[in-house]
């Protein structure tokens, strides 16, 4: 069983977008998905879970983690996913997707420690610029920056003799507009993902049938009778399932139908 985190510390990169359009994309192509949701107050996933049931659509499993007692560190935090990446596993479970939340916490920390393949999201503003770099400019840095994760991860897969650990920088929420701000983010963030041997990705584009899809539980990519085929949501579909074709391809995991998934 494979497993992919996602995370960022800054809030609203869209990675519960990414989760559930990933999960929904990868559970069209047959392989048993299910998502591990961190953030367990308003647990916006399991509720897309149940739209989608209520709607028939064929949805990942979402489930979340509760640890009672005390104030769980890493250590505890990798038993508890462990546990539920072997009950998964007993369940025919194939791969695990965990949306983490914008927090140095525990538990981000250890999902990123477990991961087979982390995809970060960013979007092209300064802002998440400042969340993952270690300096950029004295008032901006933030205190814990993203990239001090990365190390922390990188030094443990070293440590760990971990092979075939990927990393994705996913562009996200990208607006159709070109700005030259963006456009220095963008080649800011690549230097920092070459330094720092990460793959630069795109993400889902900006769109309005992401936006509204946590509330209806359908997503781009599920193929409606009466709906009318736009543009923009092709466009939305071929870019979720590259997406999901980059995950499945980095993990190495072969697709059984991908015929019937995309004829
Ligand atoms: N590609 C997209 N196009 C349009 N809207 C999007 C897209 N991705 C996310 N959004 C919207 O942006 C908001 C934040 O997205 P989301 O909740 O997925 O981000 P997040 O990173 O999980 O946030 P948090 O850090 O609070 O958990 C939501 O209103 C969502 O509908
Ligand atoms: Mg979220």
């Amino acid at each position: 069983m494979k497993v992919v985190t996602i995370g960022s510390f800054k809030g609203g990169t869209g990675k519960t977008t990414l989760a559930a359009v990933l999960g929904t994309a990868l559970t069209q192509r047959g392989i048993k998905t299910r998502i591990i949701e961190l953030e367990s107050s308003t647990k916006p996933l399991q509720r897309f879970e149940a739209v989608r049931e209520f709607a028939d659509l064929n949805s990942p499993s979402v489930r979340d983690i509760v640890l009672s007692g005390g104030q769980p560190d890493v250590q505890d935090w990798q038993i508890a996913f462990r546990q539920t990446f072997a009950d998964a596993a007993r369940e025919g479970v194939e791969l695990v997707i965990i949306d983490t939340i914008s927090m140095w916490k525990p538990e981000v920390i250890a999902a990123h420690l477990l991961a087979d393949l982390v995809i970060t999201t960013v979007t092209e503003s300064p802002v998440d610029l400042y969340q993952i770099m270690p300096s950029n400019g004295p008032n901006m840095q933030a205190s814990r920056p993203y990239s001090q994760l990365i190390d922390l991860v990188r030094r443990h897969a070293e440590k760990a003799n971990k092979d075939n650990f990927n990393w994705f920088m996913c562009l996200n929420r990208k607006s159709h507009l070109r700005t030259k701000i963006g456009e220095s983010v963008r080649d800011r963030l690549q230097d920092f993902c070459d330094e720092t041997e990460i793959q630069l990705i795109e993400g889902l584009v900006d769109r309005v049938g992401y936006r509204i899809m946590m509330e209806t539980g359908i997503t781009p990519i599920d193929e409606q009778e009466d709906q009318p085929v736009q543009r923009s949501l092709l466009a939305a579909r071929t870019e979720s399932r590259r997406l999901a074709s980059q995950a499945v391809a980095s993990l190495g995991m072969s697709v059984l139908n991908d015929q019937m998934a995309f004829s």
